[in-house]
């Protein structure tokens, strides 16, 4: 597991997308499930305003590690927010963007987006598809991608894609599961803020209890897992700032 620890959510926003850039070099094409929530916003804000035009984006396939099951034109939708911060501000081909179609029946689409996964990814042992890299953020809860404490079960379940309903508002939601986010290349946590800081402890120190957290549950074979955290999330670590 390598820590990042970087001062704030800007140097977080500008280390991560030096980051993301190398990660496409000596790529031809490069598959990226994206994570969602109001985390990545400052992080595609400074990789489209730096490296929108030092980048081929005509290699780099966008899918989404989940979505809320709402229409793309929603404040709610992970797709709208990342139109509005990226792809509006690259020159990305539209059929390199795969959206989880929020609109649309979960389960349906839960099944029509493993089936996608399963099409367009290499494929590993037991046929799970294989990103090279995989996003994720993390809840005050300890949950990642939209898989929750209560429903840790969904981890596991043998659909590369699960629907998940949120705890508290009852949304429902489509999420990979727990076997394609350890399958990936490469795993990158983008976590900031104060608010995360006893989760990420706990996650990152494996205290006790943590093993109910879904983010404790990340653990790629490939053992490629890279934090990047800003000093708020890392408060609770007994780690030196790098
Ligand atoms: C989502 C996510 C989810 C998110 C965390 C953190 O669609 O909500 O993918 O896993 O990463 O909830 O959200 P914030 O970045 O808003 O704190």
């Amino acid at each position: 597991m390598d820590l990042k620890i970087y001062k704030d959510k800007q140097e977080v926003a500008k280390q991560f997308s030096s980051y993301f850039v190398d990660q496409l070099k000596d790529k031809d094409v490069f598959h990226v499930a994206l994570s969602g929530g109001s985390t990545p916003k400052i992080v595609f804000d400074v990789l489209a305003e730096k490296f929108s035009d030092k980048v081929d984006w005509s290699k780099v396939h966008f899918y989404w590690g989940d979505e809320r099951c709402v229409p793309p034109t929603d404040d709610d939708s992970n797709y709208k927010m990342t139109v509005e911060h990226l792809f509006s501000k690259i020159e990305v081909p539209k059929e390199n963007i795969n959206r989880i179609l929020g609109e649309k029946n979960p389960v349906n689409e839960a099944m029509r987006y493993a089936n996608l996964l399963e099409i367009d990814l290499d494929r590993v042992e037991e046929g799970i598809p294989q990103f090279d890299l995989v996003i994720l953020g993390m809840g005050d809860d300890g949950h990642t991608a939209s898989i929750f404490p209560y429903e840790i079960e969904l981890w596991n379940s043998e659909d590369h894609c699960v629907v998940a309903t949120h705890p508290d508002s009852g949304q429902k939601r489509v999420s990979i599961n727990g076997k394609v986010i350890n399958t990936a290349k490469e795993v990158a946590f983008l976590v900031t803020g104060e608010s995360k800081a006893e989760k990420v402890e706990a996650v990152v120190e494996k205290t006790e209890g943590s093993e109910a957290y879904p983010a404790s549950l990340v653990n790629p074979t490939s053992g490629n897992l890279v934090w990047f955290l800003d000093e708020a999330a890392a408060s609770k670590l007994n780690q030196n700032p790098s």
